[in-house]
């Protein structure tokens, strides 16, 4: 252990393929996976190849759900074109056991480190992870697997200067129990 907070793991391969094995190692008994930030579909994609029955997504740009939509047709997939601190309160009413929840759905920078104005909404913040633990705080079931992706943007402005200390006390509130393991420097997994 690096320091006292959390515990960091390197799988040998790319980070695209840690994100699936994460998804695989902590796969909860009712197979379901909760994400915010659609995007091109990819975070979607991996659930339901390592075994997830039903996926819950949304995104603030109306496109990007279209596609999922269209690209995941005839799968279980609920798809909304809201921010996560709307279509959070709606999915989590619906869930009545542990699940995983990927918490992805954040303003975008390009190549340059300029905004990429369609992945920002007017009034909303940059980062909704404080509202994310928030909402997920407010449910019954305290027990979910929360991963968090882009690690290395905690204390910077990509994320509203959120420190990731201030984050884990959050996370600690649903329930003190929750471990901390870094997965390649970037997937951060808070599990049992
Ligand atoms: C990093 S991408 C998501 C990648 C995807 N989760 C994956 O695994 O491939 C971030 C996405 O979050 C969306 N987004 C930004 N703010 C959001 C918010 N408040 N709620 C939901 N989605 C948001 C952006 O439009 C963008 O499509």
């Amino acid at each position: 252990m690096k320091n006292n907070l959390y515990e960091e793991i390197n799988l040998p391969m790319s980070r695209d393929d840690a994100t699936k094995k994460v998804f695989e190692i902590y796969k909860t008994k009712n197979k379901t996976f909760i994400e915010s930030g659609t995007f091109l579909g990819n975070g979607i994609y991996r659930a339901f190849s390592v075994g997830y029955e039903k996926v819950y997504t949304c995104d603030i740009n109306k496109e990007f759900v279209e596609n999922a939509k269209k690209n995941f047709f005839g799968k279980d997939l609920i798809v909304v074109n809201e921010p996560s601190e709307v279509a959070f309160v709606e999915f989590l009413s619906s869930i009545d056991a542990p699940s995983l929840i990927w918490l992805d759905g954040h303003m975008m920078p390009d190549e340059n480190g300029e905004i990429r104005p369609y992945t920002v909404k007017e009034n909303l913040e940059y980062c909704p992870l404080v509202k994310e633990i928030d909402i997920i705080k407010k449910t019954k079931i305290k027990e979910h697997i929360i991963v968090i992706d882009d690690f290395k943007c905690f204390g910077t402005w990509l994320f509203d200067g959120l420190k990731f200390e201030t984050l884990s006390n959050k996370i600690l509130e649903i329930n003190n129990n929750y471990k901390f393991t870094l997965y390649n420097e970037e997937i951060m997994v808070c599990h049992f």
